[in-house]
């Protein structure tokens, strides 16, 4: 120890003479700048990125605060930093530094920012960062470490942003963050963690930020995420997860944001999830979830996003999936390239769906009854494949629409229209679906047939009429078959200039539009004026005529 403090001493005896050689009494700014540096001595300002040095210069401005040495060839810093007893900012990234040794940060009694990032440091040493008890960023992500000494932070009492992504990290030692109280965000992703750092997080009490991508945790087992009562982001994308315990997550009571895309789930985590009722982001994209059961989000009311795209495996989706999740305001579930169907009222309870996407599913037919209409402003259906008959004619009529309209309109439904490709029929394949004509849009023979049915119609009407001017009346029959004329899909009607959003445009997509058009002119040529029950009374008598025409 007494070694070391002379071995010091002269350093610094040493040092200070070159100094004072090189520099002269009073350091004067610009005259010392090493070349490659550029000082600001106004603001007490360094920087020397990219000058190619290999040691820290030593001639500089005594009084500095910020100095930057980041992509130089520096190789070590043994008592290097001595004379700059102010400094506030210090970068040593991607220099060639392989440890940071022993007490080299003492005198920094105002350092807040260090970044040792991009080196070759393989540990920290009890004693590596000794005296930095402002330090409140430490950067030391993509180096090589290995070790950490449980001791190694015990100064930094105000450590607030820790990266340590990107090293070889296998554990964190018990009470390694024992001092470091004020602790808000964690990096830990790029490592080698089997299993989460338990013991060391239980200390990291005020933690809000955590990630642990890119490890290899291989399951979260019960309790094995401490009590971390402030912690809102979690990052665990691309482990090798295959299960989680019921209880593996709780603890965590403020959690919004949690990322688990990419590992191996085969089946929804419902109950550990249901412990997180903070949530607010989910993403569970690229796992092996076969299905997605009724209520397979339970609890989470307060979900507003949730991605499960990339689910290669999943084929089947309850009708009840996303009952719990009433604020639910954007659904991504693009490439689940084995969903052939979606349910129909699939969102019927997320009255604040905005965005739905199923881009690039197995979707040959789409119902408008499967999407919320009247209440998105986006929904994203492309690459899908498509069969273009008169079933998507209401999606047809929304293109149309839509283009019709001004661009700036802001209740027009977004569409990713240039990329709703039919499959087929024959004639359409390959062609878009705003391309299609009319007649390829309609359930029916086409318009001529449509005048000639309602000419037929109102001649019929007329014979009746006449008939039963002339006739003595009968008793009416009443019979719900009498409506059975309305389940016969009939053309498109196109006129309305309404919004597609507006509630009673939405019912006309819902309902076979056709069936409304034809009710209302029948209505009009209702002879008698009577109840609407009336009006198919004479149809019903002579119901063969409609039922020919309309098949
Ligand atoms: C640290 O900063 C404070 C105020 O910002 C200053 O008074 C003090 O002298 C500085 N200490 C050192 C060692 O530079
Ligand atoms: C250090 O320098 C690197 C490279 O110039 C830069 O990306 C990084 O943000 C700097 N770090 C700090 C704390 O300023
Ligand atoms: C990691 O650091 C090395 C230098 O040590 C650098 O070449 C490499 O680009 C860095 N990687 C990243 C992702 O920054
Ligand atoms: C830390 O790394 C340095 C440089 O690789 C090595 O000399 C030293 O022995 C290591 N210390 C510990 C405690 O592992
Ligand atoms: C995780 O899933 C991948 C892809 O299916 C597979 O190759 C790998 O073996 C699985 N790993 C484990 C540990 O189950
Ligand atoms: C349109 O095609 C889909 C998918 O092949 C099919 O389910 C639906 O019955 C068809 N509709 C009509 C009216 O033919
Ligand atoms: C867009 O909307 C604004 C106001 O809502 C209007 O003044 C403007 O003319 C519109 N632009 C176009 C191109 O329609």
């Amino acid at each position: 120890m007494g070694d070391d403090v002379i071995h010091r001493m002269c350093w610094r005896t040493v040092l200070l003479m070159l100094a004072t050689t090189l520099v002269g009494f009073k350091s004067d700014g610009a005259s010392l700048c090493p070349a490659g540096c550029r000082c600001e001595n106004d603001v007490l300002k360094t920087s020397c990125a990219s000058a190619s040095l290999q040691v820290v210069p030593i001639q500089l401005n005594p009084e500095l605060r910020v100095l930057d040495l980041s992509s130089n060839k520096i190789l070590h810093i043994h008592f290097s930093f001595e004379f700059y007893e102010n400094l506030v900012s210090l970068n040593l990234s991607d220099n060639r530094i392989k440890t940071l040794g022993n007490s080299n940060f003492n005198s920094q009694k105002n350092l807040t920012y260090l970044d040792v990032s991009n080196n070759q440091i393989e540990n920290i040493t009890k004693d590596s960062l000794k005296g930095l008890k402002v330090l409140t960023h430490l950067d030391v992500s993509n180096n090589t470490l290995q070790d950490i000494n449980s001791m190694a932070f015990r100064d930094l009492h105000s450590l607030a942003v820790l990266k340590l992504n990107s090293n070889k990290l296998v554990h964190l030692e018990e009470q390694m963050f024992k001092n470091n109280r004020e602790l808000r965000k964690l990096y830990l992703s790029d490592n080698q963690f089997l299993r989460i750092p338990t013991v060391a997080l239980t200390d990291a009490l005020h933690l809000h930020f955590l990630t642990m991508s890119r490890n290899l945790l291989l399951s979260i087992e019960a309790n094995e995420m401490p009590n971390l009562p402030e912690l809102h982001t979690l990052h665990m994308d691309s482990n090798i997860i295959s299960e989680i315990h019921p209880d593996g997550l709780s603890g965590l009571p403020v959690l919004g944001y949690l990322d688990i895309c990419d590992n191996n789930l085969t089946s929804l985590p419902t109950e550990s999830l249901a412990k997180l009722s903070s949530l607010n982001m989910l993403k569970l994209s690229g796992n092996f979830i076969e299905s997605i059961p009724p209520v397979a989000f339970k609890g989470l009311f307060h979900l507003k996003t949730l991605k499960i795209d990339r689910l290669e495996l999943l084929e089947e989706i309850d009708v009840r999936a996303f009952v719990d999740n009433i604020n639910l305001e954007k659904v991504n579930m693009d490439f689940n390239v084995k969903v052939r169907t979606l349910p129909t009222r699939l969102f019927h309870s997320n009255s604040k769906l905005r965005y739905i996407s199923v881009r690039y599913n197995s979707l040959e037919n789409l119902d408008a009854t499967h999407f919320p209409l009247d209440q998105l402003s986006e929904l994203k259906i492309g690459g899908n494949p498509l069969q273009c008959n008169c079933s998507l004619g209401w999606l047809w009529q929304i293109i149309k629409e839509s283009k019709s309209k001004t661009l700036n309109q802001t209740d027009n439904l977004i569409l990713d229209e240039n990329d709703i490709i039919c499959s087929g029929p024959e004639e359409l394949r390959g062609a878009m679906l705003s391309t299609a004509s009319s007649t390829q849009m309609s359930c029916s023979v086409g318009w001529i047939a449509t005048i000639s049915v309602i000419v037929t119609v109102i001649f019929v009407l007329i014979v009746i009429g006449g008939v039963l001017y002339w006739a003595p009346k009968h008793k009416p029959r009443r019979t719900k078959s009498d409506l059975s004329v309305e389940q016969n899909p009939v053309p498109q009607c196109s006129s309305s200039k309404r919004s597609p959003f507006e509630p009673v445009q939405v019912e006309k997509y819902i309902i076979p539009p056709p069936m409304v058009h034809d009710y209302r002119s029948l209505h009009s040529w209702d002879p008698y004026e009577e109840s609407s029950i009336n009006i198919y009374e004479p149809l019903n008598d002579h119901c063969d005529r409609p039922h020919i025409v309309y098949v």
